[in-house]
C-alpha cells in the first residue's frame, strides 16, 4: 500500500486520523507548514507543504494515490492547489460541513460556504475517486469556547444555552476518515456524521463540570454581550456565524445520525467521554 498524504495533518481531525494510521501500522505521509513544529509520531513521515504555495505542493506527492483534506486556508489558494493535488491523486477524502443538511442549525448565512462548495465542485468534477465528511458541530470547540473561562475561574458566560446540538468527537470524524482513505466502496459517497446525543450547551457545559469536579455557575448572556465578549475566540464575522446558528437551533432537537457506528462499527463517542478524555485542558 502507498502511504496516503494527510494535509492539516497537525489540526484537530487531521492529527488523529496520521495518529490512528500509525498506530494501525499503515503508512501515512504528514503535511504542514512547519515539520519541526510538527509533534506528530516519530514513525511518520513529515512533509512541508503550504496550500497558498502551490509549488511547494508536488513534493509531497511523490508515490501518494489517496490523500485526506483539510481546508483552513484562504480561498484565493483553492484553485492553484486544488488543481496539483488533482494531478498527483487517485482518491480524495475531503473534511468538509453539512451544507445539505436541512436542519436549521446548518443553514445560516456562512461566509465560507461558497469556499466549501468550490472545493467540493472541484473535487466532484475533477475525475478522482471522492468522499466527503460532513460532520457537525465538533466537540472540541469546547477547548476554544468554554475551556479558557473554566481555566479562570467557576462561572461560563455563554449565549444560547438551550441551543442543543450534537457535538462529535474528533477521533469518530478521524475513524471514518480511515475507512473512507483506506477501505473500497466509499467513493461518492456524502457522509453527514454527528455524536449520538442531541445536548443543549448548557448540559454540555454542566457534563464538563461533573468531569473535572467542579460546580459551574453557567450564566446566560444576550447576543449583544456575545458579540463583546467572544472576540476571543474567533473574528466578529464567525461570531456572528455561530449567533445565527445557535438563535436557529432553539426549540428542536439538534440532527443526529448513525453514520459513525454504519462506517466504523463502533458507536460514536459520547460528549462525557470526549470531555474525559479532554479533562486536563480544562484545569488550571
Ligand atoms: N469546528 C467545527 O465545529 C467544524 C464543523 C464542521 C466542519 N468543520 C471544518 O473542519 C475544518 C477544520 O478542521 P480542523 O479543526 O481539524 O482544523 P484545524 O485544527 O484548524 O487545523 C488546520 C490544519 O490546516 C493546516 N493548514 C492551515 N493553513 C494551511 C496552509 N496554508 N497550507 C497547509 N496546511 C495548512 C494546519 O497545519 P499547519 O499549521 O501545521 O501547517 C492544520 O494542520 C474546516 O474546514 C472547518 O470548516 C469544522
Amino acid at each position: 500500500m502507498n502511504p496516503i498524504l494527510v494535509i492539516g495533518a497537525t489540526g484537530t481531525v487531521g492529527r488523529q486520523v496520521v495518529s490512528r494510521m500509525a498506530a494501525m501500522g499503515a503508512p501515512v505521509r504528514a503535511m504542514a507548514r512547519n515539520p519541526g513544529a510538527a509533534r506528530l509520531p516519530p514513525q511518520v513521515e513529515v512533509v512541508r507543504g503550504d496550500l497558498t504555495l502551490p509549488e511547494t505542493l508536488d513534493g509531497c506527492f511523490d508515490g501518494i494515490d489517496t490523500v485526506f483534506l483539510v481546508w483552513t486556508a484562504p480561498p484565493t489558494a483553492v484553485a492553484p492547489s486544488l488543481e496539483r493535488i488533482m494531478k498527483h491523486a487517485r482518491r480524495i477524502v475531503y473534511l468538509s460541513a453539512p451544507l445539505k443538511t436541512a436542519h436549521p442549525l446548518f443553514q445560516q448565512p456562512n461566509p465560507l460556504r461558497a469556499m466549501f462548495e468550490q472545493i467540493e465542485r472541484l473535487i466532484e468534477t475533477s475525475g478522482l475517486q471522492w468522499t466527503f465528511l460532513r460532520p457537525g458541530m465538533f466537540a472540541a470547540n469546547a477547548l476554544n469556547w468554554w475551556a479558557p473561562q473554566i481555566r479562570a475561574g467557576d462561572v461560563v458566560r455563554w449565549p444560547y444555552l438551550a441551543a442543543p446540538t450534537a457535538p462529535i468527537d474528533e477521533r469518530d470524524i478521524a475513524a471514518a476518515a480511515v475507512c473512507a482513505l483506506c477501505e473500497d466502496g466509499h467513493s461518492g459517497a456524502e457522509y453527514v456524521l454527528t455524536g449520538p446525543q442531541s445536548l443543549s450547551q448548557f448540559d454540555q457545559v454542566s457534563a464538563i463540570g461533573r468531569v473535572i469536579g467542579r460546580s459551574l455557575r453557567i450564566e446566560e448572556i444576550s447576543p449583544d454581550e456575545a458579540r463583546r465578549e467572544l472576540l476571543t475566540i474567533g473574528p466578529l464575522v464567525a461570531v456572528n456565524m455561530l449567533l445565527a446558528a445557535w438563535a436557529a437551533a432553539i426549540g428542536q432537537p439538534a440532527h443526529v445520525t448513525s453514520t459513525v457506528e454504519e462506517i466504523t462499527g463502533a458507536p460514536a463517542k459520547t460528549f462525557l467521554d470526549w470531555a474525559t478524555n479532554n479533562a486536563a485542558k480544562f484545569r488550571a
